[in-house]
């Protein structure tokens, strides 16, 4: 029988009643780095009864996300999130998230995700002609903005500029009670007579309704608009694979017969896209143009690819194979500010990893920290600087395992917006790029704030001059 990782493991011992939970709370990157740095690849500790394994270790990272994805579940923060964004792919367990995640793969197919970009773009090129030359902006502000944008206009289609910054601040109350799910204390202060928490159910009662008002839209109108809404809307599970109902009559009574979402399985999983789908993305594109802000060398080879793709036009999703440099700068300023920073899954079981090495007791928690892989020098020459050609490098790539770079997740929870925010990066990158430089005037370097996702703790100020 398994009783207990630390029994196995090196680690911290706390010196006094509650030390690691204050040392974990009020620096979690250092935290985690300073224990990776001492105990090496595979460390453990215990803060009150809970029981957490730290994991350094590429293979072992894929036993956990991967081969063993099915005795573990997501950590009781996230299970506590429930409460602010209902049962959506994010938050959900076991047979009902594979068949929502089996309903909703159809929206994120690439020629779904294709058929998005002319929003992507679209919408970039309404800030870059918006934008002033010689003004201050405060970039992750801006990036905030655009992805929210992208992500409604592509959720619900085009019609809906009255009610974006509505939903844009509903939304933000609403992620602000989801990183309320990591304070221990959260089940107590959501039952308080707070003025968040009022503000969290007038906010979520919004949202709701303007989900529902679209769902009721979406139905009413019977046509597939090209939207995510569209297809989760029409998406149908028939036991086997997930059908779309086309628009032809016959197709749609079949499809009819099988099972689809209900309003409130769509409602959760529409509000559970905005929020996994705007943040994460905007600290991306906040990073990647900060890093190429401070990298001469790196701007001017990215304004020589950008400048010739799809010269004259506004750029087509076709236009990203001819991006790769773009992309290599996506690619490296995730691996240096990943904005999903750390991945935890709670042991359903007593499992053992390596070949029995490691033993994660049943309730243990696994901490797996893209912010500490990604800088690994085994995997990462010079893991501090930004070097986006080492993404055109294919030895270099082959000699690498897999899981030293882990942005999105992996295994059956990996992130179904993959595609999606790759090509909304490059694509907006490109766009803004063609016309402006942007110069930082915040100091360096960035201060970071990892709650739920790793974001810049300041103002990211940039002044712009057109090129
Ligand atoms: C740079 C941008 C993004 C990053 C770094 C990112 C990262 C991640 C990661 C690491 C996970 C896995 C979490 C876990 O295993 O515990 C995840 C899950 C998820 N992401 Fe993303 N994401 C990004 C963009 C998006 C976008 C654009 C969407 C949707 C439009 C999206 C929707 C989701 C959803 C729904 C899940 C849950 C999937 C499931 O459990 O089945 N993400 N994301």
């Amino acid at each position: 029988m398994i009783t207990s990782a630390t029994n196995t493991l090196p680690g911290p011992r706390a010196r006094f009643p509650g030390h690691l939970m204050f040392a974990f709370r009020s620096d979690p990157l250092g935290f985690l780095i300073r224990i990776a740095a001492k105990f090496g690849d595979r460390s453990a500790f215990g803060i009150g009864r809970m029981r957490f394994v730290l994991l350094n270790d590429p293979d072992l990272i894929r036993e956990v996300i991967v081969a063993k994805a099915d005795q573990f579940q997501k950590s009781p923060a996230l299970r506590q999130a429930r409460v602010s964004i209902g049962d959506g792919l994010l938050t959900s367990e076991g047979d009902f998230h594979k068949r929502q995640r089996k309903l909703s793969q159809p929206a994120f197919h690439p020629s779904r995700v294709a058929g998005y970009s002319a929003a992507m773009v679209r919408r970039s090129r309404q800030m870059a002609v918006a934008w002033r030359d010689g003004e201050r902006i405060d970039l992750h502000e801006q990036m905030m903005k655009l992805t929210l944008r992208v992500v409604t206009e592509t959720l619900f289609s085009a019609s809906i500029e009255d009610e974006i910054d509505q939903i844009g601040q509903a939304m933000d109350v609403i992620v602000r009670m989801f990183s309320r799910a990591r304070n221990p204390l959260a089940p107590i202060l959501n039952r308080l007579p707070l003025p968040s928490n009022r503000r969290f159910v007038r906010a979520q009662a919004d949202v709701r309704r303007t989900v529902e008002h679209f769902v009721l839209q979406n139905r009413m109108a019977g046509v597939d608009r090209g939207d995510l809404l569209s297809t989760l809307v029409r998406a149908r599970d028939t036991g086997g694979e997930t059908a779309v109902m086309s628009d032809d009559p016959g197709g749609a009574q079949d499809a009819a017969s099988a099972q689809a979402m209900s309003d409130i399985q769509l409602r959760d999983e529409i509000v559970t896209l905005f929020i996994a789908g705007h943040e994460t993305t905007a600290n991306a594109l906040t990073f990647a143009l900060w890093l190429l802000s401070q990298n001469e060398d790196a701007a001017a080879k990215l304004y020589s690819e950008i400048d010739a793709a799809g010269a004259g036009r506004d750029l087509l999703s076709a236009d990203l194979d001819h991006l790769p440099f773009t992309r290599a700068v996506v690619a490296e300023a995730m691996r240096l500010y990943p904005p999903a920073w750390v991945l935890m899954r709670q042991a359903k079981e007593d499992v053992r990893l390596g070949s029995d090495s490691v033993r994660v007791p049943k309730m243990g928690i696994v901490i797996m920290s893209q912010w500490i892989t990604h800088r690994d020098p085994r995997w990462w020459p010079e893991p501090e600087t930004f070097k986006p050609e080492r993404w055109l490098d294919d030895t270099a790539k082959q000699n690498r395992p897999k899981y030293a770079y882990f942005p999105f997740g992996g295994g059956p929870r990996s992130c179904i917006g993959e595609a999606f925010a790759w090509t909304e990066a490059v694509l907006i990158i490109a766009t803004l790029l063609r016309d402006w430089r942007l110069e930082a005037e915040s100091p360096k370097p960035l201060r970071l704030t990892p709650t739920i996702t790793l974001r810049p703790k300041d103002p990211v100020w940039m002044r712009l001059r057109r090129r």
